[in-house]
Formats: structure tokens, C-alpha cells, sequence
């Protein structure tokens, strides 16, 4: 898929400023207190830090220490007391064409209110607040006024269904659910309110709930529980920020990893806000008139960092779109682009390789002109996709940014920066590291790998934006990021450095799937497919995919109590209805046994060699053979189905 021997061929991007980022990258590394201390003054600080980092309690670092600062005033009021009080923060779009342009003032206003009316429901400093909203303005006025009263918040996407709510909010206490009566996709009116409902019957912290009325579908409301929005807010209220420091905790948001649960990944206040502020500057070079479209949902970490607080930091305007990019018409996306003018526009491989799909009419019927920069995140860019998206996306004049990090990383570390000179690119390579990050490819053994050699991509030097630490779980933030000491922080990405210096992300390296972007955890779908209660056993693996970048393939062996057997469309429902779309296997396989090691453990890698028609390797640990003949019928007999369709 890499092509690493492609000659820089995009001369126009060919300049001597790599020359400016080489010098910055280096002064970052050699002498980074001097390199963060200009950096952290891009927020504006109650008072200032006393020191830049802290490695006292490492592998936790703090960062900004004794800073005091409040992240919604710097994403807010510094610009809805200024120039920019006109300005529009953000530009609300549905599939419908429906608009709402909110100015900074009007940000103001709004996070004032809800601020004002948390305080009022008893909401404290600390506490902890979900969100589980569509893509509305409310959403980021939500994080923002749980950001202004010091309130840790933990944004629930909103594809999720109501038992991974009740996991989230369970790890958390938190306190209060902000929500709203529904939302739409793809035209389809997608129930969030009755999902909190049944979520908050496993829940026992939950004491309140405010429910924004944005699509005005009937929902029950629970009397002295829950509160419709409009009720609850007052547009004159003003709440002081409260003054926190650098290293409180500003949110927690749930990733997947190896295991089964969710991991509830935890940022900091004045470090994230410096990094992803920095960031996106170095990588994006956003300019002040320009309107910034960052296309991911804000239940990501993409949309945290880059729809609300990186471009606010900034005082830029952005889009946030509720829709799905190619609903009602396969040229929704660009029709937006043309008709908003966007300048930068921010999404995923899946989503350049399904618009790919329909053809080069749509883009080509839309002005895109106003595009300068393209970029590109959440999954390796296959150089096809790239080249279509350079070309006909951005006219061959428009850099791609290609840009490598994680939920834990807070912002990118890997990544072209036009703002800071280099712009030497090659499809399909997230290019080099940003400043303060220093990245190293070892192998296996712990030795470091040699140029155009594939290994485990490890970051040597902690930076402001990474996590602060796991919620409750010390014990999996050390060992599973920090494990191997000195090599510093580990990423569960393969990678290769080749001959230029340039990364090439290669997947991940651990049972964390990558599907259209998402990362899923194998475990937590197994886990999913056993709690329906209809499935004894299960084995889940990727499986390459065309557009998705990959998709789950499930060998399951049903309960022997169930009385009938449930077909694989009853698996999948219920997987669906518990957990949301996102864990549904793509493909269920009902077989009559696994293959497992003497102690039980299912092997999914046999399973997967199986399936891929390669010979199983050792098969001296397997419990029987017999499991792996029936896997083979079981695919047989698919690819059968599938072919005679
Ligand atoms: C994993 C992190 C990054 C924010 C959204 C996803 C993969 C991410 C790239 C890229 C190749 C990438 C990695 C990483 N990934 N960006 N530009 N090229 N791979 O955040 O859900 O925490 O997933 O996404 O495998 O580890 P996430």
C-alpha cells in the first residue's frame, strides 16, 4: 500500500521553508522549556505557571505547573469581548440546508446561560457531566459551560446505544446527562432521549437531565428528574470562570483498546489547550477569514480538539454539519463546500474513499475553489485515495495534511505543517513529527529499526497535549502506554521510518480494529456478541476493507439452552439495540465450536488464518482440530451464499 520510494513529486510544494521547520523542530527537542514556554502563550493565563513540565510522578506528567487558566474563556470571552464579538463562531448546518450562525457573543450568551443553570442543579468544580447530543450548537455550549464551572465532562457519541451509555457514565459518577430529544441522520430520526432512559436504568449516580428540544418528536420526561433546556436557562446570566489549574482535569472521553471495557482516557486543562491550539496552527496554517470544516463527529477526539476547542482557542469559524456527507445526494459535501466557501476541509480516508466511489461528476459540478488546505485523519490514507483527493478535491493546489495522533495524544504529533515550513509531501506518509515530538520505531526485541524497516512506533518525550492519565486505572495506563520505561510513551501503532525520515503508519499493532475510522477493541464486540445473551462463545478479527479500511468478522457458538435458534439477524439486532451500530459485526458466523488453547483461551488468530485461507501455523495448543473443520465449512458454506446472491 506505501510507496516509499515515490520522489517528493508535489513541487509546488517543493520550498526551501523545510529549512524553518528543521531549525523549530530542532530548538523544540534540544531546548523544549524555552520551546513550550513561547507556545503556552497562546492561552491567556490568570497567572502564569512556574514551571513548564514536571516529571516527578512519571509516567504522569504535568505540564504548565500552577498555571491558573479557564479554557472557556480563552475559547470565548478573550474573542466575545473583542473585534471578533461579531464574528461567527460557528455556521450550523442539517441535510435539510437548515442554517443557525452563532457569533462569538452569541457563544457567550449561551455558555453563560447553561453555565448558570448547571450551578443552580448543584452541579460542582470536579463534578462529573455527560453529553450525548446530535451535532448541534448545544453541544459544544455544553462542554464549554461544564468547562467553565471547573465540571469534568465526558462527551458520549451519539451512535452509541444505551448499555455503552450505562458503562461511561457508570466509570464516571457522573452526575448529570445533557441530551436531547433526538437527532437525524441520514434523514432517519435517531431516538437520544429514549436511549438516556434506558440507560439510566443501570445508573445510580445520574441525578438530573436537560433535554435540548431540537427535533420536537414526543419524549417522556421523568418529573424532578428531567428538564427541558429552555427551562432551565436564563439568557442574562453571567458566571464568573472558574479559575483552574493547568493540570485539572478538563474531560474524559472513552477509547476502545485490547481489553473488553472502554478505557476512560483523561485530559488536562492548560497543556491540551496549548497543544491542540499549536497544532493546528503548525498543521493547518488557519487564517483569520477563513472558514475551517473539520467534517468528524464531536463525540471523537477530532471533533474535541478540532471542532470546539483548537479553532475557538483561535477564534475562527467552523462549520458543524449534523448529517452524513453524502445524504440526500452523493454531493452534499461539496455542495456545502461551494456554497459556504470552505477553506480547509478536514476529514477521513472512509469518507474520501466512499466519495470517490460515486465518481468525479459530483465534485467536478460544484465550485470548490475556496478550498486552499485538505486534510485527512483517524486512518492510514491509502496513496490512491490521496492522489484522487489531492487532485480532484483540491485542484493539485492544495497541501494534504495528513494527520497521524490519538485519542491519548490530545492533538497530532505526526503531520505535515505548512504553518511552520515543511511542505514536502508524499501520499500515503503522515510525513514528520511536530515539534516536541520524538518518535522511534523499534523492533520486537527492543532494538530500534533500521530505515524502511517496520516496527512499533514508540514517542520518547512526553508533550503538553497528551492524556494526564486513565480514569480509575493506573495500573493499564502504565503498562499498557509506559511499559517499556525509557522508550517512552507506547503507541499500539506500526510504523516505518524511511530513507527521508518520513513515517509510514502501517495499523495497528494490538486487537484494536480500525473500522472507517473508528477504533474498536475485538474484545468489546466479543464481549458485546456474548452479553445478548444468545451467544456461548465468540471470536472477532478484521478483515481488510475497500472502503471502511477494515470490518468485523465474527465466528460465534450459540447458547445450547436457547430454545430457538437465533438467527444471525437477531445477533446482530440485539448487539445493535444494547451498543449502538458501530459493534454489529459485519459478518456473524454460527459455527458449532472454537478453536481454543488447553486453557480455554479462544484463538482468534486460527480463526483469522483460517478464514483468510492461510495454513493455521502450530497447532499443537489446540484444544481439537474438529473446531477448525467446521470453521472451514462455516466459510465455505458463506461464500457460497454470497456468490449465489
Ligand atoms: C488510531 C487512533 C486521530 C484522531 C482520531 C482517531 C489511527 C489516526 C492516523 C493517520 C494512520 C492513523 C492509528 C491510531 N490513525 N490517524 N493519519 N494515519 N493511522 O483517534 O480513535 O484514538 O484512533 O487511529 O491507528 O493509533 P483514535
Amino acid at each position: 500500500m506505501t510507496d516509499q520510494s515515490n520522489p517528493l513529486p508535489f513541487d509546488s510544494f517543493m520550498n526551501p521553508s523545510l529549512g524553518k521547520y528543521t531549525k523549530i523542530y530542532r530548538d523544540s527537542i534540544e531546548n523544549p522549556e524555552k520551546f513550550y514556554e513561547d507556545a503556552g502563550w497562546v492561552l491567556d493565563w490568570y497567572s502564569k505557571w512556574e514551571t513548564i513540565i514536571d516529571r516527578t510522578g512519571e509516567p504522569y506528567y504535568r505540564w504548565y505547573v500552577n498555571g491558573k487558566l479557564n479554557i472557556s474563556y480563552n475559547a470565548v470571552d478573550r474573542h466575545a469581548n473583542g473585534p471578533r464579538r461579531n464574528k461567527a463562531a460557528y455556521i450550523w448546518v442539517d441535510e435539510k440546508g437548515n442554517e443557525k450562525i452563532v457569533t462569538y457573543r452569541g457563544l457567550y450568551r449561551r455558555v453563560n446561560a447553561l453555565a448558570k443553570a448547571l450551578l443552580e442543579m448543584g452541579v460542582k468544580k470536579g463534578d462529573r457531566i455527560a453529553i450525548y447530543m446530535p451535532m448541534i450548537i448545544e453541544e459544544p455550549v455544553a462542554m464549554l459551560a461544564s468547562a467553565r464551572i471547573g465540571a469534568v465532562f465526558t462527551v458520549i457519541f451519539s451512535g452509541f446505544g444505551a448499555e455503552a451509555i450505562a458503562d461511561r457514565i457508570n466509570d464516571c459518577g457522573a452526575k448529570l446527562v445533557i441530551t436531547a430529544d433526538g437527532g437525524y441522520r441520514r434523514g432517519k430520526f435517531i431516538p437520544l432521549k429514549e436511549t438516556v432512559d434506558k440507560a439510566l436504568e443501570h445508573t445510580k449516580t445520574v441525578e438530573s437531565v436537560i433535554v435540548v428540544k431540537h427535533t420536537g418528536q414526543p419524549v417522556s420526561m421523568t418529573e424532578g428528574r428531567d428538564y427541558w433546556y429552555s427551562d432551565v436557562i436564563n439568557d442574562k446570566e453571567e458566571v464568573e470562570p472558574e479559575r483552574m489549574d493547568s493540570n485539572d482535569p478538563l474531560f474524559i472521553l472513552y477509547t476502545s483498546g485490547t481489553t473488553g471495557k472502554p478505557k476512560g482516557v483523561v485530559h488536562g486543562t492548560g497543556g491540551y489547550g496549548v497543544w491542540v491550539a499549536n497544532t493546528m496552527k503548525w498543521a493547518f496554517d488557519p487564517q483569520e477569514t477563513d472558514r475551517w470544516w473539520c467534517a468528524a463527529d464531536i463525540g471523537w477526539i477530532t471533533g474535541h480538539s478540532y471542532i470546539v476547542f483548537a479553532p475557538l482557542i483561535l477564534g475562527l469559524t467552523s462549520i458543524i454539519y449534523e448529517g452524513s456527507l453524502d445524504y440526500p445526494g452523493p454531493d452534499q459535501v461539496w455542495k456545502i463546500i461551494s456554497y459556504y466557501e470552505v477553506d480547509i476541509l478536514y476529514t477521513s480516508p472512509t469518507a474520501i474513499r466512499s466519495l470517490m466511489k460515486y465518481g468525479d461528476e459530483y465534485p467536478k459540478s460544484h465550485n470548490l475553489s475556496s478550498l486552499r488546505v485538505l486534510g485527512s485523519v483517524g486512518e492510514p490514507i491509502n496513496p490512491v485515495a490521496w492522489e484522487w483527493y489531492y487532485e480532484k478535491i483540491g485542484n493539485s493546489q492544495c497541501p494534504i495534511i495528513d494527520t497521524y495522533w490519538q485519542t491519548e495524544t490530545g492533538g497530532f504529533v505526526i503531520s505535515p505543517v505548512t504553518g511552520i515550513g515543511t511542505t514536502l509531501l508524499k501520499p500515503g506518509s503522515a510525513t514528520l513529527p511536530l515539534p516536541g515530538i520524538d518518535p522511534v520505531i523499534l523492533k520486537q526485541d527492543g532494538g530500534e529499526a533500521a530505515p524502511g524497516e517496520k516496527g512499533l512506533l514508540f514517542l520518547r518525550k512526553p508533550w503538553p497535549g497528551m492524556m494526564i492519565g486513565l480514569n480509575n486505572d493506573d495500573k493499564k495506563y502504565r503498562t499498557l502506554y509506559f511499559g517499556r520505561g525509557k522508550d517512552g510513551y507506547y503507541t499500539g501503532d506500526y510504523a516505518i521510518k524511511d530513507k527521508d525520515g518520513y513515517y509510514w503508519l502501517l495499523g495497528r499493532a494490538d486487537e484494536v480494529l480500525k473500522v472507517s475510522g473508528h477504533r474498536i477493541g475485538t474484545v468489546e464486540v466479543e464481549d458485546a456478541l456474548l452479553s445478548t445473551g444468545l451467544v456461548a462463545e465468540a471470536g472477532v478479527f478484521g478483515k481488510p476493507h475497500q472502503i471502511k479500511g477494515e470490518s468485523i468478522v465474527s465466528f460465534v457458538v450459540l447458547k445450547s439452552d436457547s430454545r430457538m435458534e437465533p438467527s444471525v439477524d437477531a445477533i446482530k439486532e440485539k448487539v445493535r439495540q444494547k451498543f449502538g451500530p458501530l459493534l454489529v459485526p459485519d459478518e456473524v458466523h454460527i459455527v458449532g465450536s472454537l478453536p481454543k488453547t488447553r486453557s480455554g483461551k479462544i484463538m482468534r488468530r486460527i480463526i483469522k488464518a483460517v478464514y483468510q485461507n492461510d495454513i493455521p501455523g502450530d497447532l499443537t495448543t489446540l484444544e481439537s482440530e474438529a473446531s477448525v473443520d467446521e470453521i472451514k465449512e462455516a466459510i465455505d458454506k458463506f461464500r457460497n451464499e454470497m456468490d449465489g446472491n
